[in-house]
Protein backbone atom coordinates (compact mmCIF):
# COMPACT_ATOMS: atom_id res chain seq x y z
CA UNK A 1 0.00 0.00 0.00
CA UNK A 2 1.23 3.37 -1.07
CA UNK A 3 1.15 5.78 1.71
CA UNK A 4 2.11 10.00 0.76
CA UNK A 5 5.08 11.14 2.96
CA UNK A 6 3.08 12.96 4.97
CA UNK A 7 0.66 10.02 6.30
CA UNK A 8 3.64 8.41 7.30
CA UNK A 9 4.81 11.28 8.86
CA UNK A 10 1.62 12.26 10.95
CA UNK A 11 0.98 8.38 11.79
CA UNK A 12 4.91 8.28 13.20
CA UNK A 13 4.14 11.33 15.03
CA UNK A 14 0.66 12.92 15.51
CA UNK A 15 -0.55 16.53 16.20
CA UNK A 16 -2.63 17.30 19.17
CA UNK A 17 -3.00 13.53 20.36
CA UNK A 18 -4.36 12.97 23.97
CA UNK A 19 -7.53 13.71 25.95
CA UNK A 20 -8.63 17.59 27.22
CA UNK A 21 -9.75 17.31 31.24
CA UNK A 22 -11.21 21.33 30.37
CA UNK A 23 -12.73 20.82 27.18
CA UNK A 24 -16.09 22.26 26.57
CA UNK A 25 -17.22 19.90 23.75
CA UNK A 26 -16.60 16.39 22.74
CA UNK A 27 -17.79 14.75 19.62
CA UNK A 28 -17.24 10.61 18.79
CA UNK A 29 -17.60 8.78 15.97
CA UNK A 30 -17.39 5.29 14.32
CA UNK A 31 -16.80 3.31 11.56
CA UNK A 32 -19.53 -0.07 12.04
CA UNK A 33 -17.31 -1.58 9.36
CA UNK A 34 -13.66 -1.42 10.40
CA UNK A 35 -14.58 -0.63 14.42
CA UNK A 36 -11.80 2.04 14.46
CA UNK A 37 -13.38 5.42 16.34
CA UNK A 38 -12.19 8.85 16.99
CA UNK A 39 -12.98 10.77 20.13
CA UNK A 40 -12.33 14.79 19.22
CA UNK A 41 -11.98 17.06 22.48
CA UNK A 42 -12.31 21.02 21.72
CA UNK A 43 -11.14 24.31 23.81
CA UNK A 44 -13.61 26.55 22.01
CA UNK A 45 -13.44 30.85 23.10
CA UNK A 46 -15.72 33.09 21.34
CA UNK A 47 -16.89 31.03 18.98
CA UNK A 48 -12.83 29.68 18.14
CA UNK A 49 -11.37 26.22 18.64
CA UNK A 50 -8.68 27.49 20.61
CA UNK A 51 -7.34 23.57 21.85
CA UNK A 52 -8.07 20.29 19.73
CA UNK A 53 -7.07 16.80 20.66
CA UNK A 54 -8.36 13.76 20.35
CA UNK A 55 -8.17 9.35 21.35
CA UNK A 56 -8.22 7.58 18.03
CA UNK A 57 -8.24 3.81 17.94
CA UNK A 58 -7.90 2.56 14.20
CA UNK A 59 -5.19 1.77 11.29
CA UNK A 60 -2.38 4.13 10.05
CA UNK A 61 -4.63 6.43 8.17
CA UNK A 62 -7.21 7.06 10.70
CA UNK A 63 -4.24 8.35 13.11
CA UNK A 64 -2.63 10.59 10.15
CA UNK A 65 -6.44 12.11 9.16
CA UNK A 66 -7.22 12.93 13.06
CA UNK A 67 -3.90 14.40 13.14
CA UNK A 68 -4.50 16.02 10.04
CA UNK A 69 -8.04 17.15 10.72
CA UNK A 70 -6.97 18.57 14.22
CA UNK A 71 -4.32 20.88 12.37
CA UNK A 72 -6.93 21.58 10.19
CA UNK A 73 -9.48 22.57 13.14
CA UNK A 74 -7.01 24.66 15.30
CA UNK A 75 -7.62 28.07 15.69
CA UNK A 76 -10.61 28.52 13.02
CA UNK A 77 -13.63 29.45 14.59
CA UNK A 78 -16.82 26.68 14.49
CA UNK A 79 -18.54 28.20 11.37
CA UNK A 80 -15.14 27.83 9.51
CA UNK A 81 -14.65 24.04 11.13
CA UNK A 82 -17.39 22.97 10.17
CA UNK A 83 -17.06 23.07 6.73
CA UNK A 84 -13.54 20.83 7.00
CA UNK A 85 -14.52 17.54 5.00
CA UNK A 86 -12.76 14.50 4.33
CA UNK A 87 -11.55 15.90 1.03
CA UNK A 88 -9.95 18.65 2.98
CA UNK A 89 -8.25 16.19 5.20
CA UNK A 90 -7.27 13.84 2.12
CA UNK A 91 -5.68 16.42 0.24
CA UNK A 92 -3.71 17.85 3.62
CA UNK A 93 -2.04 14.61 3.60
CA UNK A 94 -1.49 14.71 -0.01
CA UNK A 95 -3.41 11.71 -1.17
CA UNK A 96 -5.01 8.35 0.62
CA UNK A 97 -4.76 4.88 -0.70
CA UNK A 98 -8.13 4.40 -2.36
CA UNK A 99 -9.66 1.46 0.50
CA UNK A 100 -8.32 4.02 2.88
CA UNK A 101 -10.31 6.86 1.75
CA UNK A 102 -12.90 6.46 4.64
CA UNK A 103 -10.47 6.67 7.08
CA UNK A 104 -10.61 10.42 6.45
CA UNK A 105 -14.48 10.16 7.11
CA UNK A 106 -13.79 9.30 10.63
CA UNK A 107 -11.92 12.81 11.46
CA UNK A 108 -14.25 14.97 9.72
CA UNK A 109 -17.64 13.45 10.91
CA UNK A 110 -16.10 12.97 14.69
CA UNK A 111 -15.02 17.41 14.90
CA UNK A 112 -18.56 17.65 13.26
CA UNK A 113 -20.09 15.91 16.04
CA UNK A 114 -17.74 18.06 18.45
CA UNK A 115 -18.54 21.13 17.04
CA UNK A 116 -22.50 20.09 17.59
CA UNK A 117 -21.89 19.04 20.51
CA UNK A 118 -20.27 22.56 21.53
CA UNK A 119 -23.60 24.54 19.64
CA UNK A 120 -25.51 22.51 21.91
CA UNK A 121 -24.08 22.89 24.75
CA UNK A 122 -23.54 27.34 23.97
CA UNK A 123 -27.66 27.14 23.56
CA UNK A 124 -28.32 25.68 26.58
CA UNK A 125 -26.17 27.77 28.29
CA UNK A 126 -28.03 30.99 26.72
CA UNK A 127 -31.71 29.36 27.48
CA UNK A 128 -30.05 28.80 31.27
CA UNK A 129 -28.63 32.42 31.70
CA UNK A 130 -32.30 33.96 30.05
CA UNK A 131 -34.09 32.00 32.29
CA UNK A 132 -32.33 33.29 35.03
CA UNK A 133 -32.42 36.54 33.76
CA UNK A 134 -36.29 36.55 33.44
CA UNK A 135 -36.11 35.70 37.20
CA UNK A 136 -34.00 38.53 38.09
CA UNK A 137 -36.64 40.75 36.54
CA UNK A 138 -39.02 40.25 38.30
CA UNK A 139 -40.70 42.05 41.09
CA UNK A 140 -39.74 40.66 44.33
CA UNK A 141 -42.94 41.90 45.69
CA UNK A 142 -45.00 39.95 43.53
FE1 LIG B 1 -11.01 1.84 9.85
FE2 LIG B 1 -9.02 3.09 8.64
S1 LIG B 1 -9.57 1.01 8.44
S2 LIG B 1 -10.64 3.96 9.81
Amino acid sequence: MDYSYKVIEHFMCPRNVGSMPDANAEGTYGDSNCGDFLNVYLKVEDDTIKKISYLVFGCAAAVASSSMMSELAQGKTVEEALEITDKDIEQGLDGLPANKLHCSVLGAKALRNAINNYLMNRQTEKMKRNGKDEIISEDPKD
